[in-house]
């Protein structure tokens, strides 16, 4: 008797949960959240292909050595690249001489400690100095960026989703506001001091528009400047910095799978080999063998026995 009630109260439960459950599920079918206004205007990355991408990808040298100079001369006013030192533009084909030379030609100097006061000090920075922040610290740069900060680079590509299309298509894609989006979505509106891009995930972002103008940096190669030329350009330079070691991966990668490819021969091979011996013992034998009984079948009804 208790446990018929016992049994009946844990129905009831159940049964209450459900119904809950039920006109919460058609509620929420019946009225679905509206997208926010941030969520219809956001956009997703426009595609950019680089040389760099795929399992294959090889970086462009020539395209990382105009990412570094828009880098140098543009971003570098607010960003550091403190995981980068300088030394490692070797790997994009600088001379020791000319990495000496960008070093000590550097805009921001290195903080260092005078030794014989002991006093905070700057110098010129060396060849083994990672690119430092143009800020002496935190608050001084979101001082200068109306209170934000401006973030290292060195991972950025690996740190946003979306990597490099994103950065490529944050520093193009800045937008004026229209009187009627304005008007239509009023809590997007741009407060002073923020600049509106659809790209960045709250719309407003503090970074004011970098490349404004196409030939704001001269290349030495040839190439034409242009504002989505350089943004290309820095974006497959950010690609490398993130991960200078990519070329490595990718081969390491096509190694593995080419050796992986043979191994695979070679114990398909093995197999047959080892069961070799083993294969050819169940074989059927005796009574069980199809090519006796072809013959006693044929022998019994030869002489008219059954089964
Ligand atoms: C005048 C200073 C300034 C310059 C020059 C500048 N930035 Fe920025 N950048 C900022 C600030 C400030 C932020 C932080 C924005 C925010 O959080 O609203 C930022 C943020 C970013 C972000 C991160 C966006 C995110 O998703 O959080 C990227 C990527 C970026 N900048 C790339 C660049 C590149 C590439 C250049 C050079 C072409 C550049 N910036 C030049 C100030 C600058």
């Amino acid at each position: 008797m208790v446990r018929k009630i016992g049994y009946l109260v844990g129905f009831g439960f159940v049964l209450a949960l459900l119904l809950s459950l039920w006109s919460n599920v058609k509620d929420a079918i019946a009225n679905p959240t509206p997208e926010s206004a941030t969520e219809q205007l956001h956009k997703e990355p426009r595609p950019l292909s680089l040389a760099s991408d795929g399992p294959f990808g090889r970086f462009d040298r020539a395209q990382l050595q105009r990412g570094f100079q828009v880098y140098s001369e543009v971003c570098s006013a607010c960003h550091s690249l403190k995981y980068v030192a300088f030394y490692d533009l070797a790997q994009l084909g600088y001379t020791p001489a000319e990495i000496k030379k960008i070093a000590s030609d550097w805009k921001t100097e290195v903080p260092t400690v005078n030794p014989d006061t002991g006093e905070a000090s700057t110098r010129k920075a060396l060849a083994s100095d990672h690119f430092p922040s143009p800020f002496a610290n935190e608050t001084a740069a979101r001082a200068a960026n109306n209170n934000a900060l401006p973030p290292d680079l060195s991972l950025i590509t690996k740190a946003r989703e979306g990597g490099a299309p994103y950065v490529h298509s944050l520093i193009t894609g800045y937008a004026a506001q229209t009187p009627d989006l304005v008007r239509k979505y009023p809590e997007v509106k741009t407060p002073t001091g923020l600049h509106y891009n659809p790209y960045f995930a709250n719309l407003n972002i503090a970074m004011p528009p970098p490349l404004t103008s196409d030939g704001q940096v001269e290349y030495k190669d040839g190439t034409k400047p242009t504002v989505d030329q350089m943004a290309k350009d820095v974006s497959a330079f950010l690609v490398w910095t993130a991960e200078p070691k990519l070329e490595n991966r990718h081969r390491a990668g096509l190694a593995a799978i080419v050796f992986l490819l043979f191994g695979t021969v070679f114990a398909y091979f093995a197999y047959r080999t080892i069961w070799a011996e083993a294969k050819r013992k169940v074989q059927a034998k005796g009574p069980l063998d199809p090519e006796h009984r072809a013959t006693m079948d044929k022998q019994k009804a030869e002489h008219g026995i059954a089964g």
